[in-house]
């Protein structure tokens, strides 16, 4: 009997300072009811100007090996799923490699919005599966309130900073991941974009003074692609490996808008008590969204060995995936 890819250790790290709906009231024209009311989200953690996104990474990674007791030298692969890298080059993966020490490793970044760690994992099972590597590092790290223009009450109110870390390894081939998909359609680019900065519309003074380099959202239409993509692709992947719902320990969506997870968790036939959600304390967290719950349900005992999860996510791109796993 062959191998599977397992997550066998997990971490996550997030800045300490916290910004408040009842913070944001005072900076644009929003308030608590709307945005609680709205998205679910009470609070998110924001990077300080002097916080950049490989330092949470490093420490949600750290934790990984920690737990696991893998010397980072033993790491083959780092893969860092961000849309808030350090600085172009080189890759955060490069930098989050040099911190750890992780001289054996080959890192790089993936770009795919909200669903960069499911990305991640499904790139990294096969190379896992088929024996080319043995310990992989998914990491999913955002800072993404630099990108955020806080005059902009429809994405400042929803974004937050923070890391989550998985360590995969080859398990028996009854657990880890049983399914994954990962789908992608560029012809929703616009509805989620930073259009600045790049070498489309390279950075000028001009760019800059009209706010090119912050995300802008088209978010009513993008909620309505988001419901009806993570529900099909979850659907999806339990039918190709034999499940149903009914079969589910845990379903950790992306936290993008709690309306959006009652949306799916209801069109999936999900009981409510069986659908993680921390979204009122960290906001949208994209890439770290899926990683920081995973972590956050390992260390509270709501996931044990033999336990099937479901994760799903959306992003901008559009992206989106699905992944199934026996812990
Ligand atoms: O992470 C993955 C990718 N992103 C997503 O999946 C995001 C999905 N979308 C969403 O989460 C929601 O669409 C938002 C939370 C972004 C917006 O909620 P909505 O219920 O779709 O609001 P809307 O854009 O349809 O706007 C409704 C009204 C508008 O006012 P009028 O035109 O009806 O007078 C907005 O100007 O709400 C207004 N509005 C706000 N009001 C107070 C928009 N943002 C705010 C705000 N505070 N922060």
């Amino acid at each position: 009997m062959g191998l599977n890819a397992g997550i066998i250790s997990t971490g996550h790290s997030y800045p300490s300072g916290v910004l408040t709906n009842a913070d944001l009231e005072k900076i644009v024209d929003t308030s608590d009811e709307w945005i609680t009311s709205r998205t679910g989200i009470k609070q998110r953690r924001k990077a300080g100007s002097d916080e950049y996104t490989s330092q949470f990474a490093v420490k949600a990674a750290r934790q990984a090996l920690e737990r696991a007791q893998i010397d980072a030298s033993e790491v083959n692969l780092i893969v860092c799923a961000t849309t808030s890298p350090d600085q172009i080059l080189p890759s955060t993966g490069c930098l989050i490699q040099a911190e750890l020490g992780a001289n054996n490793a080959a890192a790089y970044d993936l770009f795919a919005a909200c669903s960069g760690f499911l990305y991640g994992l499904t790139t990294v099972e096969s190379m896992i599966r088929t024996g080319q590597i043995k310990y992989a590092l998914v990491i999913g790290a955002e800072v993404l309130t630099k990108y955020v223009d806080y005059t902009d009450r429809s994405t400042c109110v929803i974004f937050g900073d923070g890391a989550g870390a998985a360590l995969l390894a080859p398990v028996a081939a009854d657990k880890g991941i049983l399914a994954t998909k990962i789908v992608s359609d560029g012809r929703f680019a616009e509805q989620l974009y930073s259009p600045g900065g790049g070498t489309r519309m390279g950075t000028t003074h001009e760019t800059i003074d009209s706010g090119q380099h912050f995300f802008k959202m088209k978010g009513n239409e993008l909620f309505k692609i988001a419901v009806r993509s993570m529900t099909s692709i979850s659907q999806e992947i339990l039918e190709k490996a034999n499940y149903t719902t009914d079969d589910i320990k845990l379903f950790i969506p992306h936290q993008a808008n709690q309306r959006i997870t009652d949306a799916v968790a209801q069109k999936l036939g999900v009981n409510e008590s069986v659908v993680y959600s921390n979204i009122e304390f960290h906001g949208n967290t994209s890439s770290a969204s899926i990683p920081i719950a995973l972590d956050e349900c390992i260390q509270q005992g709501k996931i044990v060995e033999g336990d099937l999860i479901l994760m799903a996510s959306f992003g901008g791109g559009a992206t989106w995936g699905a992944t199934l796993v026996r812990f």
